[in-house]
C-alpha cells in the first residue's frame, strides 16, 4: 500500500511519512478545532447541528493540514494536492498545457545534481522538482564531505553519493552508480571538478551547468565562485550575468542555452556581486532545466 502511495504521488518514503504525519495530525487538530469552534454556537435542531458540523469541518480541514505541512516541509506537495481536490470539485482544467506533459505511464524523469559547496542553487532545483509531475531530483552527488548540499540533500531525503578523485578521474566516472540509479540527466550546481570524457559521453547533451559570469568572458580553469566576481570588479566591468550551458571536455565551455544579465556598481565586492548573482541563478536555473528536459522529452515522444 504504502509503494503504491509513493508512486502515485511520487515521493520517496521519507516524503511519505511526512505526508502521512501531516494527515494524521491535521486531522486531529481539525476534530479539536472544529468542536471548540461548534461549542460557541446556540443550540440547533440535530439535523442543523450534523449539517453545521460537516460544513465546519469541511472548512477547517485543508486549513489544519497546510498549517502543519510547513513544519513537516510538505507545503508545496499540499498545495498542489488541494488545488487538484478543488480543480476535480469544481471541475477546472489544470493549469499546466496538456503538450508538456508526458504521458503518465512514462516513469518519472531523474536529475542527479552535482555540487561541490553549500548549494543553493541545488536546493532551489530540489524545491522547484518536489511534486513536479514527470521530473524529480533522484540524487545528489559531491566531491567533499563536509559541502553544505548533502545536509540539504538530507534534509529533503533525497539520497547522496560522495565521489573520490581517482575513480572518478580514473576510473568508471561513477557511471555504473548513476546508471543503477536510473539517472537520465546531470546538473552541475558549483561543482568544482572537472568532469571526465567517461561521464561525458555516458550523458550525451544530457549534463548542463551553470556558470556564474556572461561566458566566454570569465570562464576556465580556476574560474569558480568569488574568483570569478573578482576578476569581474577588476575589469571594470560594468555588466555580469549568468550563464547556463551543455558540458563539454573543456572548462566552461559547451553550448549556450540561455544567459541573464544584472550591472556592476562601481560599489561592488566580490560578495555583493556574488548576491546579486545568486539572485539570478535562483530565478532562472529550475525553470531552464525544466525547459530543456521537457524539450527532450517531448522530442522523444514524437520520434
Ligand atoms: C554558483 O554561483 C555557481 O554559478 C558557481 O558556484 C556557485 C555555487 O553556489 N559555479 C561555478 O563557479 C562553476 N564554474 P551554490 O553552492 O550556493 O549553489
Amino acid at each position: 500500500m504504502f509503494e503504491k502511495l509513493q508512486k502515485k504521488w511520487k515521493v520517496n518514503g521519507w516524503q511519505l511519512l511526512a505526508i502521512l504525519c501531516t494527515f494524521a495530525i491535521g486531522g486531529s487538530l481539525t476534530g479539536i478545532v472544529g468542536r471548540k469552534i461548534l461549542q460557541q454556537l446556540p443550540e440547533v435542531h440535530p439535523v442543523g447541528w450534523t449539517i453545521l458540523y460537516i460544513i465546519t469541518m469541511t472548512l477547517i480541514w485543508p486549513l489544519m493540514v497546510v498549517l502543519v505541512s510547513i513544519p513537516f516541509g510538505q507545503y508545496p506537495f499540499f498545495k498542489n494536492y488541494l488545488s487538484r481536490i478543488f480543480q476535480k470539485m469544481t471541475n477546472t482544467p489544470s493549469s499546466i498545457p496538456p503538450s508538456s506533459n508526458p504521458p503518465s505511464s512514462i516513469p518519472p524523469f531523474s536529475i542527479a545534481i552535482f555540487a561541490s559547496g553549500t548549494g543553493s542553487n541545488a536546493q532551489k532545483i530540489i524545491e522547484h522538482f518536489r511534486n513536479h509531475p514527470s521530473i524529480r531530483v533522484a540524487l545528489v552527488v559531491s566531491n567533499k564531505a563536509t559541502a553544505g548540499v548533502l545536509d540539504k540533500a538530507a534534509s529533503a531525503g533525497i539520497p547522496t553519493l560522495l565521489i573520490d578523485k581517482e575513480r572518478f578521474f580514473r576510473g568508471d566516472g561513477f557511471v555504473p552508480e548513476l546508471t543503477t540509479l536510473g539517472i537520465d540527466f546531470i546538473v552541475l550546481a558549483g561543482f568544482l571538478w572537472k568532469v571526465p570524457p567517461t561521464l561525458i559521453q555516458a550523458y550525451p547533451s544530457r549534463m548542463i551547468n551553470i556558470h556564474p559570469a556572461l561566458l566566454p568572458k570569465y570562464g576556465g580553469k580556476g574560474m569558480y565562485g568569488n574568483f570569478v566576481h573578482e576578476a569581474v570588479i577588476a575589469a571594470g566591468e560594468k555588466e555580469s550575468g549568468i550563464t547556463i550551458h551543455y558540458v563539454d571536455e573543456q572548462y566552461d565551455h559547451g553550448g549556450t542555452i540561455f544567459q541573464a544579465s544584472c550591472p556592476v556598481f562601481p560599489e561592488d565586492t566580490p560578495e555583493t556581486l556574488a548576491n546579486r548573482i545568486h539572485t539570478l541563478e535562483h530565478q532562472h536555473f529550475p525553470a531552464v532545466i525544466e525547459s530543456v528536459i521537457l524539450s527532450k522529452l517531448v522530442k522523444n515522444q514524437s520520434s
